[in-house]
């Protein structure tokens, strides 16, 4: 029988994280670093991603850092064929990549509409069936998809209006099942995490515009911070979950509670 550090410990093990340059991504590849883990980030912005990943290397573990577009699968190719030269294995990849649109549901346009289904859904697919092929030859993997409490409800307009994004992440929590079910053979296991309001960069400004109305609607009464996700990432990615697949864990102050 394993202990419980050992079932917590993820020295030498290779975690891949989507948009881990900044965010949830950075908290989630900190956590999974400090874990022991080797990982390595991708973005869009290459310098941004350097960034992060001197950051990350600070914690002792290698990190390779990638500009990579996840809604373009050539790019998701190649971030893997570059992966793999460099560490020869993947154990742990986050699905974190994501974006939203604010318009009311009149008002949404096509192509933006399109462009967030196109990172949210289309490309937690791709990097799955990429790395997934990896975990396959393997026999074994874990992969996290990040939704949103979100996916999981309808949202006030006044607060939320983000019928794109939201409909993107209620996508995600299925995929995440169905994919699970799918790939249990291979010894793959799928879960997820729905996070509530946490502060990031890109919605610091929404935060202090609408705070009264988002901390009325979290039990908790505070936002997300840096350290909220580092004991569900690092639990869902270890052998301390060998038996949760398919989960959908909410990490949101309570805010689907009620
Ligand atoms: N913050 C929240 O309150 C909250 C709540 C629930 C769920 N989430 C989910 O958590 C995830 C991260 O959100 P966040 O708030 O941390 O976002 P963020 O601060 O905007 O960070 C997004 C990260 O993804 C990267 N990225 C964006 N588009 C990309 C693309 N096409 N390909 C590769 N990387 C891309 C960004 O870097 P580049 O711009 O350089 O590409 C950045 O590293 C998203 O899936 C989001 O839906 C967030």
């Amino acid at each position: 029988m394993a202990t419980v550090r050992q079932l917590f410990d993820l020295t030498g093990w290779l975690s891949v994280v989507t948009g881990g340059s900044a965010g949830l991504g950075l908290h989630m590849a900190t956590a999974l670093a400090e874990a022991g883990s080797n990982v390595a980030i991708c973005s869009r912005n290459r310098e941004h991603c350097e960034a992060a990943a001197e950051e990350l290397r600070k914690h002792g573990t290698e990190v390779l850092a990638v500009a990579c577009d996840v809604s373009r699968a050539a790019e998701i190719e190649a971030f893997k064929d570059t992966v793999m030269e460099h560490f020869g294995r993947v154990d742990v990849l986050v699905n974190n990549a994501g974006r939203t649109w604010w318009a009311a549901p009149e008002d949404i346009p096509l192509e933006r509409w399109q462009y967030v289904i196109d990172l949210n859904v289309t490309g937690t697919f791709l990097c799955s069936q990429v790395f997934g092929r990896v975990m396959i030859r393997q026999s074994r993997g874990k992969i996290i998809n990040i939704a949103s409490a979100s996916g999981l409800v309808g949202k006030n307009p006044e607060v939320h209006n983000s019928l794109a994004y939201n409909t993107t992440k209620g996508a995600v929590v299925n995929f995440t099942r169905d994919l699970a079910v799918k790939w249990a053979r291979h010894n793959i296991l799928v879960n997820c995490i729905a996070p509530g309001f946490f502060l990031a960069s890109r919605n610091r400004g929404r935060f202090e515009e609408r705070k009264e109305k988002i901390l009325g609607e979290i039990p908790l009464a505070r936002p997300g911070g840096p350290d909220d996700l580092k004991g569900p990432i690092v639990f869902l990615a270890s052998d301390a979950s060998n038996f949760v697949t398919g989960a959908i864990l909410s990490v949101d102050g309570g805010v689907t509670a009620w």
